[in-house]
Formats: C-alpha cells, structure tokens, sequence
C-alpha cells in the first residue's frame, strides 16, 4: 500500500471517511489559527505514513479536521522545509492526502521578507505567482506525464478575489505581489535580494513553492498568503533572527486568522 492510501486510511479511520472541502497549510507562528478548528479531530503527523517530522520551532505537525466558519476543513499545523532534508517533496503525501479527502482548494500561509518598504513587519501579503530560485522541483524522479505540471495561473484568480473581498470586509490592507523561493535556512544576502527584485518579486521565502507544485498536481485550487515579519536583507538595516520572525508572525497571526474566517464565512455563499 502506498504512504498515501495508508495515511488517506488512518484519516478515514478518525473521522469515519467524512470529505473536506479546503486544505489549509499554516507556516511559522501561526499555528494560533488552528485553535479556531471547530470539532477538530487531530492527528499527529507521527500517526500517518509519510507526513514528515516537523523540526522548526513554530511547526506543530499535526493535522486538524473540522470546520472554520462551517467550511469541513483539513489543516496541516506545521510543515516540514526543503532546507530540513534536502528533499524538495516532503510535503508529498501530505499534499496528496488533501486531494484525497476531498479538498477543491488549498490555502497556504508562510512568513516571509519584504522587499517593499511599504510592506513591513505584519502585514500580509497575497501571492500572485511565484519564482523558483532553488533549481529543485518536489516532482524530481517523478515518472509519467503528469509531473510535467502546467503553472499557468497556479494562484487560483477566483480564490484571490474572495481573499480580496475578505480583506476588503475586515478592513485589511492586503498588498500583492510575486513570492520568491530561496532555499535557506541561511537568510538571503542583500546582493541577493536586489537581485530578487530584478526578477520581479515582492517578497522572499523557504517554503510554499513546492507545496504549490504538488497541489496544482493533485488538481488542487490554490491561494497563498504571506506574512511578512521582516524587511528583507538590505532592504533594512537590522539583522535578522529566527526570534524576529517568529515574534512578527505572532503579531500577525491575529490577522490572517481574521482575513481566513472572513473568507471562510463566505466560501460558501459564492456556490449559490
Ligand atoms: N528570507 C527568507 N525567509 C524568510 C524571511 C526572509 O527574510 N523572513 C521570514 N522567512
């Protein structure tokens, strides 16, 4: 049995095979949100095959399965990076998981440098698109035609507009811009991130791409959401620390979670 069939089976054990309508991926500090879980039924990631171990203080590793604003939600608290393994797929089968659970969509948050002043520490930023710096893809090895994985609108327009609509309800100010995936865990040099903003992005980061790549894979819908808990290097003086981050994202946690409820109350009214 595959690590997939084998996790989709402890899942559908837990929660007698209930669907799920939305995955949710929450990055580095902002596991507060999955306390907004209704009814939640939760699983350690060490309970299902080929969920990673998560390392990086932020990152429970569990999974969540209940309702936020009524929407059956399946949350992923906690993610395992690139930089943790060296292994660009090990999201994998926790991505796939989603799609097998009956997930159209998949939201995902991380925190992440600014490149634009105007866009400091706690705000929130909507990913449009993304840059792949790394040079690595989680499909690496892959066989079989559906590893050549079309990212034309890999940022679902639709998705963004009720983001958008959320934001614009909750009185959010909800900046947009290109997300840039460098490795890490190194921070980025400032050479680097002038570099960055030649090619065109807004913000950089160690996360989400791959997570993106996967989801488009399995057919899944997609919105990304930054939380920005620093200027990136150069663009400010200060030098950065884990601590800082982790500090920041706490600070906004509070309004991604406000802009997610906001979305998610009327996830469904957009169906009628
Ligand atoms: N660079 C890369 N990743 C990050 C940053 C940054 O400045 N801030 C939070 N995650």
């Amino acid at each position: 049995m595959s690590d997939v069939d084998a996790a989709t089976d402890v899942i559908n054990g837990r929660t007698g095979g209930a669907q799920f309508r939305v995955g949710l991926i929450l990055g580095s500090g902002l596991g507060a949100l999955a306390d907004a879980v209704e009814g939640a039924t939760i699983i350690p990631y060490g309970d299902l095959p080929g969920f990673p171990a998560t390392g990086v203080a932020g990152h429970e590793g569990r999974l969540l399965l209940g309702h936020l604003a009524g929407v059956p939600v399946a949350v992923l608290q906690g993610r395992a990076h690139y930089y943790e393994t060296g292994c660009a797929d090990v999201m994998k089968i926790p991505v796939r998981a989603l799609a097998r659970l009956g997930c159209e969509s998949l939201l995902l948050t991380n925190a992440a440098g600014s490149l634009e002043p105007d866009a400091g520490p706690g705000s929130v930023m909507l990913i449009t698109d993304h840059i792949n710096f790394t040079g690595v893809s989680p499909l690496f090895g892959e066989t079989g035609n559906d590893r050549f994985v079309d990212l034309t609108g890999a940022y679902d327009a639709d998705l963004a507009g009720r983001l958008r609509d959320a934001a614009r309800r909750e009185r959010i100010a909800l900046p947009e811009g290109v997300y840039m995936w460098f490795s890490g865990p190194h921070y980025e040099t400032a050479a680097e991130v002038r570099a960055a903003r030649m090619l065109g992005a807004n913000a950089v980061g160690m996360s989400t791409v791959p997570e993106v790549i996967l989801a488009r894979q399995a057919g899944l819908r997609v919105a990304a959401l930054s939380i920005i808990t620093n200027l990136a290097t150069g663009v400010a003086e200060a030098p950065l620390t884990h601590a800082v981050v982790m500090e920041n994202a706490a600070g906004a946690a509070t309004t991604v979670q406000r802009l997610l409820l906001a979305f998610f109350a009327a996830y469904g009214d957009h169906e009628k």
